[in-house]
């Protein structure tokens, strides 16, 4: 972005100015630099740059006024985009919860068992679940934590804390995304929106009247919502992520505020939609967390969430190689 602006000269204590302006250079060798210069410099909104002998134009810039207005949009609107839809969504949780309260399996438990996730499902998607909730826990406190975290920890433990936090943060993205191909290969067929997704949305999934079950084949359209929010989102993280890694391929001051931005509204949206989706998959919805748990689901729950998914089981079409026995399996 330095390049796109015409110079302006500051030279042995003198200001040398070419009309439009927006920087101003230092002579690092003069005896001294007029400090008012300086000062109307960047109150007129110009970067101050030094003379420099290596061939990259950012090293030169000594202050930039760009960098300060970014400080505000860093602590000040990104706090509280984050802040928003993170207490935003906890709340639509609570009132959800309240409202509806657990969602029960209407025919209660058949004590039949059927296996819903493989061991290779199951391995990415808590690799993928392990490593996004590292992610999000450390990215949130370079967001969050000096203005919440600090001043409860105080400054050496949030240093130290701070520090571990970035090695884990920049660690723990490479098997996210690792898990996040493995999640697309594996589930892809399975997300594709479809006729009966329309049905499932018209109805809210029953979600908000007891007894009423929308037809629905492995995913119904709510949980396609989630794996391509999940999909999208974590392709966005991972290629702004990968930039901000790597910041000698990101050109300019403004592509890396670009990218932090970027990284930063994704994570935000992304984390709230995967707590409305911890909520379901744990205590908000009553036989579901066994999917992930041990992989084997209540035939009666299956029967009620993912009634076209049991036919084509049943039939004996989609059994996987793990299933013990041809259908389903009766529990201990
Ligand atoms: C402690 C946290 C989590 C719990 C308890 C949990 C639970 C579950 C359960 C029970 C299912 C299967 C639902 C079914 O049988 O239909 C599932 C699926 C899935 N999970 Fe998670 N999960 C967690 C964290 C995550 C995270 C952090 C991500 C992504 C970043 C994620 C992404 C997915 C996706 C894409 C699916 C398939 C689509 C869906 O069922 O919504 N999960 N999870």
């Amino acid at each position: 972005m330095t390049r796109l602006f015409p110079r302006l000269t500051l030279g042995l204590g003198t200001l040398a100015a070419s009309a439009p302006m927006a920087f101003a250079q230092v002579n690092p060798t003069a005896d001294s630099v007029r400090e008012d210069a300086l000062m109307q410099a960047l109150q007129s909104g110009q970067a101050v740059t030094g003379r420099i002998t290596i061939p990259d134009p950012n090293a030169a810039v000594l202050i930039d006024p760009g960098g300060r207005d970014w400080a505000i949009t860093h602590s000040g609107t990104l706090f509280w985009i984050t802040i928003v839809a993170i207490l935003g969504m906890l709340a639509l949780l609570v009132v959800f919860y309240l409202v509806r309260g657990r969602i029960r399996i209407d025919s209660g438990f058949s004590g039949r068992k059927i296996l819903r996730f493989t061991m290779l499902e199951r391995f990415a998607h808590w690799l993928l679940a392990f490593s996004f909730i590292i992610l999000a826990l450390t990215g949130l406190n370079l967001i969050l934590g000096r203005a919440l975290l600090l001043p409860l920890i105080g400054e050496g433990a949030f240093g130290t804390l701070s520090a571990w936090g970035k090695i884990a943060h920049n660690y723990l993205a490479w098997p996210f995304m690792l898990a996040l191909v493995m999640v697309f290969l594996l589930w892809v067929v399975h997300n594709i929106p479809g006729r009966l997704d329309w049905i499932w949305l018209k109805q809210a999934g029953g979600l908000f009247h007891k007894g009423v079950h929308p037809p629905a084949k492995k995913f119904n359209a709510g949980q396609k919502l989630i794996f391509w929010s999940v999909i999208i989102g974590g392709a966005l993280l991972s290629w702004s992520g990968i930039m901000l890694l790597f910041p000698g391929e990101v050109g300019s001051a403004g592509e890396w505020q670009f990218y932090q931005v970027m990284h930063a509204v994704v994570a935000a949206v992304m984390i709230a939609v995967v707590l409305a989706h911890i909520y379901i998959g744990s205590v908000g919805m009553e036989g579901a967390f066994d999917a992930m748990g041990n992989g084997e689901v209540d035939e009666n729950w299956a029967r009620e969430h993912h009634s076209l998914w049991v036919e084509e089981r049943m039939s004996g079409k989609t059994t996987p190689k793990e299933e013990r026995g041809p259908t389903a399996t009766p529990a201990e």
